[in-house]
């Protein structure tokens, strides 16, 4: 029988879990899970007997495929799919998919979340500011940023947005000013939204030149991935312009020594959190769930990101 495996470090909500084994069952395919898994071993183990994974942020690389001879369909229930090693995926002959778009609402809405906890100041009391009124640029208009789009029109906001690979006309449809630039996108807006996955362009492209040009008390929302910091250039730019906020869904590397510095300027969650609703959850990995039974009775690739 057809395994599926649900290898989730950090687990979907239960009820996730119910309608991810209602597809797979239905479709007369066997579930197996590992959820909250603390060693490497225990992923190879569950892993060795799969035909199809279903991940999260969980990280997929050769190990995992050596272990796995018999797995020949992994699934990022999610939209970014950077942990996963797509070059030995393809080596293995295992195809490899996202589910975009169903997590980003969740993904955006935290954003908002703490955009208005940065203005409020972490809700210490203090006067703080609104965000009606205010400019937001957007950093890449793919799906968790048009969600950012379709919210900040909700507040009151000036809506910027900046994405080379998306058509100008998607951005003016959505009501969004487009910015031919980056360093337009910060230098002309308040607040920004982090919406770029890590790429080899991307990494470490977020640094002190953009932040610092930034216009008086820009805050940056990071809700992508650590990785497109320069957290060096970001440390730089917090000390020289005391007005700037980072707030990251995304831990920085340098997490206790900025917030040792910079206090209430800057917040991080625990740990990724963005898609870690009952929503987004469902979505995702209903989603993930289908894709792999289309994958194995109609042979349908539709979302494979690899060749
Ligand atoms: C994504 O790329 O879909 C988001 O970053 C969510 O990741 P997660 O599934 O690890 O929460």
């Amino acid at each position: 029988m057809t395994k599926v495996l649900v290898a989730t470090e950090k687990p979907f909500a239960a009820v996730a879990v119910e309608g991810i084994r209602k597809v797979v069952e239905e479709a007369g395919f066997e579930l197996a899970l590992l959820e909250k898994y603390s060693s490497r071993q225990e992923l190879l183990d569950a892993a060795a007997g799969a035909d199809a994974i279903i991940i999260r942020s969980d990280k997929i690389g050769e190990d995992v495929f050596a272990a796995a001879p018999s797995v020949k369909i992994v699934v990022r229930a999610g939209a970014g799919y950077d942990n996963v090693d797509l070059q030995a995926a393809t080596a293995h002959g295992v195809v490899v998919e996202n589910t975009p778009g169903q997590n980003s609402n969740a993904v955006a809405e935290l954003a908002f979340g703490m955009m208005v906890m940065a203005v409020r100041n972490c809700y210490d009391g203090t006067s703080g500011s609104e965000l009606a009124g205010k400019s937001l640029g957007i950093q890449a208009f793919g799906q968790v940023g048009r969600n950012v789009a379709r919210i900040a029109k909700g507040f009151g906001m000036s809506v910027m947005a900046v994405d080379p690979y998306c058509p100008e006309q998607v951005l003016v449809d959505a009501g969004v000013e487009p910015c031919k630039t980056v360093e337009k996108l910060y230098h002309d807006n308040r607040f920004i939204s982090v919406n770029i996955p890590a790429t080899p362009e991307t990494v470490k492209s977020i640094g002190y030149d953009l932040l610092t040009s930034m216009p008086k008390n820009g805050v940056v929302i990071n809700t992508a991935r650590k990785e497109v910091i320069d957290e060096e250039g970001l440390a730089r730019a917090l000390d020289a312009r005391p007005d700037l906020k980072y707030f990251a869904d995304v831990r920085p590397d340098s997490a206790d020594d900025l917030i040792a510095r910079f206090g209430n300027r800057v917040f991080f969650t625990p740990k990724k959190m963005g898609a870690q609703t009952a929503e987004a959850n469902i979505n995702a990995g209903i989603a993930a769930a289908r894709q792999i039974v289309a994958y194995f009775k109609e042979g349908c690739e539709r979302f494979r990101v690899n060749k």
